[in-house]
């Protein structure tokens, strides 16, 4: 890797084969306003243009995660995505703006649209024809999207598997009409369902097992069978206990403030604040607590890819308390400045990457 400005900290690496540039760390903060960078060899048509090169930033990095995607992109104003389909399991989160995506299964049904606005919940079901759409011609909309794609690429060493696989997964999805509006009781208590609308309005349920003031919401979405996803609320002076749970997860904080405490069994502890709008990867292995702060209950959206208790058939949240080696972090913070100058100085061709680390 050449020296990226303000990347002495080794916060920040260019992941070649991707096209992304990785910040390191635990919590991202603001990602509704974090910069992104463009992925030229993306192309993207919007109303009046066929070549610009979408914007994004990968978080796939944080927390030292290896199996759970977590990328920010946006629809440019008035325009549209490639469409396309890929195994990966995905879930979006609506940052800003508005719009509608487009699915199916088969090659030759109707696509099924559903619309879409700040603060909702679209899943993409495996292997499904998707297109997103932005309705707005002034303004971008941004996506945050949870995948499972890493773990599949790793799993099978294959692009082509993942991406330009014929298979399809119809007990997932089968362009059933009403894909985008049931709301049914799904297993365990999970709530099933494929659009959420204002998720961060949603019923949770409490929990009295999770900790103090804690309520929840689970959801089946897409027949997803790794990415899981759950709604979080900690109420005023409540807390989640610590736990150290058997897979890696992202917390993207919806309302309110609070602060995480990380720790190991020999007394390591790091402790920080965050607020809505931050992205927060706890390390695998390391034993984290939630606590709310301020005056108002904390909502997040919280999203693990579970495919150990999956494979090993564990239907609750298992605690591992010290039984694997923990990934201590480094880096707490993510280097937003470190990233924003290398985006201007790849932007404004100063700075050339030879090569990336090979994931
Ligand atoms: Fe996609």
């Amino acid at each position: 890797m050449t020296d990226m400005p303000g990347a002495g900290s080794g916060s920040l690496y260019f992941d070649e084969r991707r096209q992304f540039l990785m910040v390191e760390g635990v919590i991202a903060r603001d990602i509704p306003n974090f910069p992104l960078l463009p992925r030229p060899k993306r192309a993207n048509k919007t109303a009046t243009s066929t070549s610009v090169a979408p914007r994004a930033a990968a978080f796939d990095s944080l927390g030292g995660n290896t199996t759970l995607g977590v990328h920010v992109s946006e629809v440019p104003p008035g325009g549209e995505k490639q469409g396309h389909r890929h195994l990966d399991e995905a879930t979006f989160y609506i940052i800003s703006g508005r719009g509608w995506s487009e699915l199916r299964q088969g090659e030759d049904v109707p696509d099924q649209r559903v619309d879409w606005q700040a603060g909702d919940i679209v899943t993409i079901p495996s292997n499904a024809w998707h297109k997103h759409y932005n309705a707005d011609p002034d303004r971008p909309a941004l996506q945050i999207a949870f995948k499972n794609t890493r773990w599949l690429r790793k799993l099978f060493h294959s692009r082509e598997f993942v991406y330009a696989n014929d298979f399809r997964f119809p007990e997932r999805y089968n362009d059933e009409p009403d894909y985008w509006t049931r709301r049914e009781e799904g297993n365990y208590g999970k709530v099933k369902t494929n659009y959420i609308h204002d998720v961060v309005r949603d019923a949770v349920t409490p929990d009295a097992d999770a900790g103090e003031g804690i309520g929840m919401t689970r959801y089946s979405m897409g027949g997803h069978r790794t990415i899981d996803h759950a709604l979080v609320e900690i109420a005023v002076g409540g807390h989640l206990r610590p736990h150290t749970p058997l897979a890696e997860e992202a917390i993207l904080v919806l309302q309110g403030t609070g602060r995480t405490t990380l720790s190991l069994a020999d007394g390591q502890t790091s402790t920080f604040e965050w607020k809505a709008g931050d992205l927060i990867a706890p390390p695998f292995g390391v034993t984290r607590a939630h606590e709310q702060t301020g005056d108002e209950p904390v909502r997040y959206w919280w999203v693990k890819n579970n495919f150990m208790e999956r494979a090993l058939g564990i239907k609750g949240n298992l605690s591992l308390d010290g039984a694997l080696p923990a990934r201590w972090p480094g880096v707490i913070e993510a280097d937003r400045a470190a990233f924003e100058a290398a985006r201007d100085a790849i932007e404004a061709g100063l700075l050339a990457i030879p090569g990336g680390r090979d994931e």
